[in-house]
């Protein structure tokens, strides 16, 4: 296989940064195709712990490449902190390895401040957003009234272009939702830093990505958050406004979904979400607080606390569906190490009747009731563990369970954070 797209089967922080550096290690270019610095991926290379948002993590590997497709939203801002953060520590960042598409879309001051306003105005309902500006630049790139990197170039035109958006945008800001406007020349101040800065690394993405495809180099596409916050498949309005599916790298990266040869979705063992919106198998209890504490469930990106509950499986087997999945990478399995019993949820009871698919409506998602498989818990330190042979009974079965409800195989299982502690059994890239 030479071109391997990671997804997250839940809502995101499956533990894709960890997978996503396994698999870098064997990769010639790391893809982003979605999402922007709303995601956070936390990686050890070399001992050293990095967390990247938008910069692709194959950057930490000398004579690896990082590109990032149209399809992702880029705060400038946040984009030159990650590279300069990433240059003060060693890392060699340019524009030989660091490709940006010229087509993706910027996040500017005014889209976060209409995601915060927004936020803020909807009270108890509201969606529980990174507060990053990733919805509203997504909507503009949709309205068309979006500005690109490639219009960078040409700081006249860029102005035009924000003078236009703000006499909308500050209108909402200040009348709707009695925030503070953007002031155009203050944007256009910091506008020069980034056109000088990041023009250097604006290319066709397009037709890098194709010419590496087409000399055989080992390409490796990095999903962001989970299928469960696809716009068009998830838990929506709870969702972020880009398709993490697989099918999102022909658009947001601009490759034929007939080049991609592999597909590795990632199960984290239990299941986690940060943000609101309906979540059918969430505790509540001391398990539920037990699992956050020995997961260390909180957010990459906010340090919000996460919501945790039950492996779903009705989740997960829909996100499998969607994404044409090869093969799963379990994550986390040592957390449930110590828990006297485990739930699988295969179905929901909805008003009585048993359905195995996840309802449109997120009123009826809410009504839900899972239903439960128990599975005997397990006892150890599964860290050292490297063969599935060696996992104590009751964890084999729980994982053979879950490859069963999915219908695919495993091709890993996540025993520890570091990357040693990992169980591999196919190996992509090879
Ligand atoms: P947004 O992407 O900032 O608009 O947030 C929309 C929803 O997606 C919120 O519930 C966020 O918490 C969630 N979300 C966005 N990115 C991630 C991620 O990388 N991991 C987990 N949740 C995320």
């Amino acid at each position: 296989m030479s071109n391997v797209v990671i997804v997250g089967t839940q809502w995101g922080d499956e533990g894709k940064g960890k997978v996503v550096d396994i698999l870098t290690e064997k990769a010639d270019l790391v893809v982003r195709f979605q999402g922007g610095n709303n995601a956070g991926h936390t990686l050890v290379v070399g001992g050293e712990k990095y967390a990247l948002h938008l910069v692709p993590s194959g950057i930490l590997h000398p004579a690896k490449r990082g590109l990032i497709g149209g399809g992702v939203v880029i705060d400038p801002v946040e984009l030159l902190k990650e590279i300069d953060g990433l240059t003060q520590r060693g890392v060699k960042i340019s524009p030989d390895n660091l490709l940006i598409s010229e087509r993706s879309h910027l996040i500017l001051p005014y889209h976060q401040a209409l995601d915060q306003a927004r936020e803020n105005s909807k009270g108890a309902d509201k969606i529980g957003t990174t507060g990053k500006g990733i919805g509203p630049a997504y909507e503009d790139k949709s309205a068309r009234i979006g500005l690109r990197l490639g219009d960078l170039r040409d700081l006249a035109h860029f102005r035009d272009k924000v003078k236009e958006a703000l006499g909308e945008k500050n209108h909402l800001l200040t009348g709707l939702y009695g925030a503070a406007p953007v002031n155009l020349e203050e944007l256009m101040a910091q506008a020069e830093t980034w056109a000088q800065r990041l023009t250097p690394y604006l290319t066709d993405t397009r037709r890098q990505l194709q010419a590496a495809v087409n000399r055989g180099e080992r390409v490796l596409f990095e999903g962001a958050q989970g299928i469960m916050l696809d716009l068009d498949h998830g838990t929506y309005p709870f969702v972020t406004s880009s398709n993490p599916v697989t099918g999102s790298v022909t658009a947001g990266a601009g490759l034929s979904p007939r080049a991609i040869d592999g597909v590795l979705a990632l199960v984290k063992a239990y299941s986690t979400r940060v943000g609101s919106g309906p979540f059918p198998t969430e505790l509540s209890d001391q398990t539920g607080h037990d699992l956050r504490e020995r997961g260390l469930e909180y957010g990459t990106t906010t340090g919000r606390p996460r919501r945790c509950g039950w492996l779903d499986m009705v989740v997960v087997k829909t996100s499998v569906e969607l994404c044409g999945v090869d093969h799963l990478a379990v994550t986390k399995l040592d957390v449930l190490a110590g828990l006297p019993e485990l739930k699988i949820a295969t179905h929901y009871l909805l008003d009585g009747a048993r359905i195995d698919y996840l309802p449109a409506d997120y009123r009826d998602l809410e009504r839900c009731r899972p239903v439960y498989e128990t599975w005997p818990g397990f006892e150890g330190n599964l860290s050292g563990v490297r063969r599935l042979g060696d996992l104590p009974l009751a964890a084999r079965r729980y994982l053979n369970r879950v490859s069963e409800l999915a219908g695919a195989p495993l091709g890993l299982v996540s025993v520890g954070p570091d990357r040693a502690e990992t169980i591999i059994l196919h190996d992509y890239f090879k």
